[in-house]
């Protein structure tokens, strides 16, 4: 099975509260997000968005430039219809993340939970290049993956786990690390995952 086949797969057969990842309210990220405190109209793009509720917030909070970017055009298909007459307020990007070649360039680069899936040298690389070709010259990443101690899979998939060290050695070529977090997220079935959030701002 291919990579989209496998998340639209997911997509298709597992609801909100099926999938360990849901959270109602994105908070940490939305808050790494609203502390940075950009002009509304500031071009902010959730890699891996998924049907995440993070750009439902953003939208509430007055951002006007929103894109989702997911491998998988059913998880698009549902966020699209969750959102009803706003999804068109947002750019739909269907891509593999480690094929994207941006078109624009943007304020803010987030990914919660989809850096650690790539486990392959090449594709981090290529992952590292489009977020190094697609964000401002002053523009911010905002991730989240799984700490050093968190899940070692995850939707069947082996994941990279990493510590604030290894992030910092994945993206500190082009990125200063201005905030960490290690928040444990409760999962809808009632589990924890410990996962660690950067804030970083091109150099
Ligand atoms: C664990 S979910 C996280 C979803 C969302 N970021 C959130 O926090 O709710 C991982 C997401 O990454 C997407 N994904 C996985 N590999 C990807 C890739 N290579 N390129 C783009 N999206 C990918 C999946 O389809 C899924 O929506």
């Amino acid at each position: 099975m291919s990579k989209k086949e496998h998340w639209d797969n997911i997509y298709s057969t597992k609801t909100l509260q099926e999938v360990s990842w849901h959270q109602p309210i994105p908070k940490i990220s939305l808050d790494f997000i609203l502390s940075l405190g950009l002009p509304k109209d500031s071009p902010i793009i959730d890699v891996g968005g998924g049907d995440s509720f993070l750009v439902d917030s953003l939208l509430n909070e007055g951002y006007t430039d929103l894109t989702v970017l997911d491998i998988s055009k059913v998880a698009i298909e549902r966020a699209k219809i969750r959102l009803a007459k706003n999804a068109n307020k947002i750019n739909w990007i269907v891509s593999d993340i480690t094929n994207f070649l941006p078109e624009r360039i943007y304020s803010v680069w987030h990914d919660r939970a989809v850096f650690h899936f790539l486990r392959k040298e090449q594709e981090i690389n290529s992952y590292l290049k489009s977020l190094n070709n697609g964000t401002a010259a002053d523009g911010r990443l905002v991730l989240g993956t799984f700490a050093e101690n968190g899940p070692i899979r995850c939707c069947a998939l082996d994941v990279k786990r990493y510590s604030f060290n290894d992030l910092e050695k994945k993206i500190g070529d082009q990125f200063l690390i201005e905030k960490m977090i290690n928040s444990i997220h409760q999962t809808p079935f009632n589990t924890e995952q410990s996962f660690n959030f950067i804030q970083a701002i091109k150099r």
